[in-house]
């Protein structure tokens, strides 16, 4: 009856060899992919050891074949914790995140220089109890000039000098017109200031552009004096140059101020000893002033008798290139940030 013996020890050397293989490949497997192709391979319903068992007539077969299947569900359950555990060990290891690590710096933006002129504009005179103004860059002939008292023959009129965009329409040449718009929209007294862009036809040079800013103050009340003017604009200027600067004012012309000044800063470029900026007379015009003219008052409908007042205008480049020591204009018109981050 050897027949009826054979399966048993077929199947009982089957099985050692079977689970040293199986064993042998389970510890080799490195996925859980591989993992779960060896599991069908050796426990699958189909695996040699599944038909065995399905086979069993004996039960001492039935218990070492048992014996081999929960030997092998062990390894593979074993085996499959192990790679879980180096899988995660892995991905701790490369994603983690080291809080000591300096982190990306950022880029810290800086203000242009003309717009740290304004601030400092807007500050000082917030400061005097001003009130800041914005008014049209399209300006009327009406307004930039006629009511400032511009002659008509006055050379700005000329297209030459003034960029015409209509018969009767200019980008304005100067901030003045807004104190014209003041006196129209407010009883005096009024304290004001307005900054932005004027445009004139002008050939750059160190201290030219086409396009520049201004600010322009105006106060109007009982009893104003050109003292006040003069206080006034010498308070500014310390605060843009700082106290060491020295400054001056000359006498000049404007239609819409008499008496008209112009006040000048010693030289921030070149310290007073003569550059291209100061044009090396050591001293830089800052722009004009004046007590207002007594026809500006009549064009806004105030009685000169009763009123009087100073104004000024002044260029934010121009202060710029003094307070920084810049002696071209133009890279304060230049998009390159490597030229602004000097400054
Ligand atoms: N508007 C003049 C200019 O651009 C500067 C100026 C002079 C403004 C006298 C004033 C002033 O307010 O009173 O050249």
């Amino acid at each position: 009856m050897s027949t009826n013996d054979e399966p048993a020890t077929v199947a009982a050397v089957d099985a050692a060899a079977l689970q040293d293989e199986a064993l042998a490949a389970v510890a080799a497997a490195s996925t859980p992919a591989e993992l779960t192709e060896l599991h069908t391979r050796y426990l699958g319903r189909r695996s040699e050891l599944k038909q065995a068992l399905r086979n069993v007539r004996d039960r001492e077969t039935g218990m070492t074949l048992n014996a081999v299947r929960e030997r092998l569900e062990q390894a593979f359950a074993q085996r499959e914790a192990e790679l879980e555990r180096a899988a995660l060990d892995r991905a701790l290891a490369s994603d983690g995140l080291d809080v000591t690590l300096p982190g990306d710096e950022l880029a810290v933006g800086q203000l242009h220089p003309t717009t740290q002129i304004r601030r400092l504009v807007e500050d000082a005179f917030l400061g005097l109890g001003y009130e800041i103004r914005d008014d049209r860059e399209v300006e009327t002939v009406e307004y930039n000039f006629d009511k400032l008292a511009f002659p008509s023959t006055h050379s700005s009129r000329s297209p030459r000098d003034t960029f015409f965009i209509g018969d009767d329409v200019v980008l304005r040449t100067e901030t003045s017109p807004s104190q014209i718009h003041h006196l129209e929209s407010r009883e005096p007294p009024v304290y004001m200031v307005s900054i932005g862009r004027v445009y004139r036809r002008d050939a750059i040079t160190p201290t030219r552009f086409p396009i520049f800013h201004q600010f322009e103050g105006l106060a109007v009340d009982g009893g104003i004096t050109l003292a006040d003017l003069k206080g006034t604009l010498l308070h500014v200027m310390r605060v843009l140059f700082g106290d060491d600067r020295r400054v001056r004012f000359r006498t000049h012309f404007f239609p819409f101020t008499e008496p008209s000044i112009e006040p000048d800063v010693s030289c921030g470029v070149c310290g007073g000893a003569g550059c291209r900026m100061c044009k090396f007379s050591g001293w830089v015009e800052l722009g004009g002033a004046g007590m207002v003219d007594p026809r500006v008052f009549e064009n806004v409908g105030l009685d000169p008798e009763e009123w009087s007042g100073f104004a000024f205008g002044c260029g934010l480049e121009r202060s710029a290139q003094l307070r920084f020591g810049i002696e071209e204009i133009r890279p304060l018109f230049s998009p390159d940030l490597r030229v602004l981050r000097q400054f």
